[in-house]
């Protein structure tokens, strides 16, 4: 037999995904604790899940790496996934009916109805899955037992009876035994914000907030990455992209990626921190969701010299508490940092508060009471955003980083 040599290396394009979740185990880094978790939930009898937390933290990359590990297609009473990703126009009949589409839509790929005289799925009429017994009914005639993700749910509007409903379906299942575990999985700082009465479901749900992601994590996704790619870094790389990454994974996949790019342009193997620098301006290009909107709205102004982007990239810079929030006292060290100038916070205690105006986003929420107000970013990942700019600008102070 002829030896198949080495496997081939994947292109940085597969490696570097910073606009489509990762869904195979090994490429999931860090998050071990929190798959533990929810893995511990899933095999809990009557109990379900909410995964939630800030835009862009790699919530879906954990729903999809769950899913994929806790099926078991080869098992024919095994446990089988249906997953579907909610949109603005949805409520709970539409997306119960796209839940049970999906069985429709790919049986053999999913493994359901190894016989087909098991259930007879294209004679039920979805139309008529109006309230959670609706649904417990059609679940009880599954041959499997189910692992239901319902991803997006945040897209789902407030005061849309399926945030209402979705509880009593999970309060009904808990109560009544049914053999399906629900994983809900959304954008928001609290259940709250994204499950209506959710105190009655409290006892049956594990709630696992997703945080950002710390340098260790995301400095994996840069030297294991580089590592498959067959690349080597320059010392000190992987913690600056990490760094800069500010937490959210997409900026080190998107840095990565151009990063490399321009080493395998001038048909290098080594990847150095001036290629870094070099791939900032197509990073911030391929930025999405809207953030360099968001950010050009923040700063704008009519006046040269006002200090309006100066002021959020001291937002930016400042020490933030576990709940992301900073104080107007936070800003004055990085603004002097960044101007050369010491301005009392009276000088820019205006500009906070236009931050929180409708007109500039809003980009920040004020909360607390008077005397001790604290900042946070409404979406957090324009932070690394803001980061990006500035180190495009030249307005980075050199000691911006809290290691190395
Ligand atoms: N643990 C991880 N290891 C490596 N890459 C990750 C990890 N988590 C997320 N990513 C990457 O980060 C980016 C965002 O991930 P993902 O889409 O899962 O986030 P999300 O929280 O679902 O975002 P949104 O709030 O917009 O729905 C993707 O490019 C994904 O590949
Ligand atoms: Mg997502």
């Amino acid at each position: 037999m002829t030896d198949p040599g080495p496997a081939p290396t994947p292109p940085l394009g597969e490696i570097f995904t910073p606009h489509r979740p990762i869904d195979v185990p090994d490429y999931l880094y860090g998050r071990r604790a929190l798959l533990y978790r929810v893995t511990d939930a899933v095999n809990t009898a009557g109990l379900h899940v909410i995964l939630f937390g800030d835009r862009g933290t790699g919530k879906t990359s954990i729903a999809r790496v769950l899913a994929r590990s806790i099926q078991e297609p080869r098992d024919r009473h095994g446990r089988r996934v249906l997953y579907v990703s909610c949109n603005s126009s949805d409520d709970f009949t539409s997306i119960w009916r796209r839940v049970f589409q999906e069985v429709l839509i790919a049986p053999r790929q999913l493994g359901f109805m190894p016989n087909p005289d098991d259930i007879a799925m294209e004679r039920l009429d979805l139309t008529k899955v109006v309230d959670p017994n609706d649904v417990r009914l059609l679940i009880a005639g599954f041959p499997n037992p189910l692992v239901i993700v319902i991803d997006e749910f945040d897209r789902v509007p407030p005061g849309n009876n399926a945030r209402r409903l979705m509880a009593d379906t999970i309060k009904l299942f808990a109560d009544l035994d049914v053999a399906a575990t629900i994983v809900i999985v959304g954008v928001a700082d609290s259940i709250s914000e994204l499950i209506v009465e959710h105190q009655s479901i409290s006892r049956n749900t594990a709630q696992v907030p997703v945080d950002p992601m710390n340098v260790d994590e995301l400095r994996d996704i840069i030297s294991k990455g580089f590592s498959r790619a067959g690349m080597r870094l320059e010392r000190g790389l992987d913690v600056k992209i990490a760094e800069l990454s500010q937490g959210y994974p997409s900026y080190t996949h998107l840095l990565g990626l151009w990063a490399g790019r321009r080493a395998l342009e001038h048909e290098r193997k080594e990847v150095t921190l001036a290629d870094l620098d070099a791939a900032i301006p197509d990073a911030l290009t391929n930025v999405t969701g809207g953030v360099a909107q968001e950010y050009e709205q923040a700063i704008q102004s009519n006046h040269a010299g006002s200090l309006f982007a100066d002021v959020l990239l001291a937002c930016a810079l400042a020490p933030r508490d576990a709940l992301g929030r900073f104080s107007a006292k936070d800003l004055r060290d990085p603004l002097k940092k960044i101007t050369h100038v010491t301005y009392a916070t009276g000088a820019y205690q205006s500009h906070l508060a236009k931050f929180c105006e409708s007109q500039r986003g809003p980009t920040l929420r004020k909360s607390g009471s008077r005397r001790s107000y604290k900042w946070r970013f409404v979406n957090p990942q324009v932070i690394p955003y803001i980061l990006l700019r500035a180190k495009q600008e030249s307005r980075l102070p050199a000691d911006w980083a809290t290691s190395g």
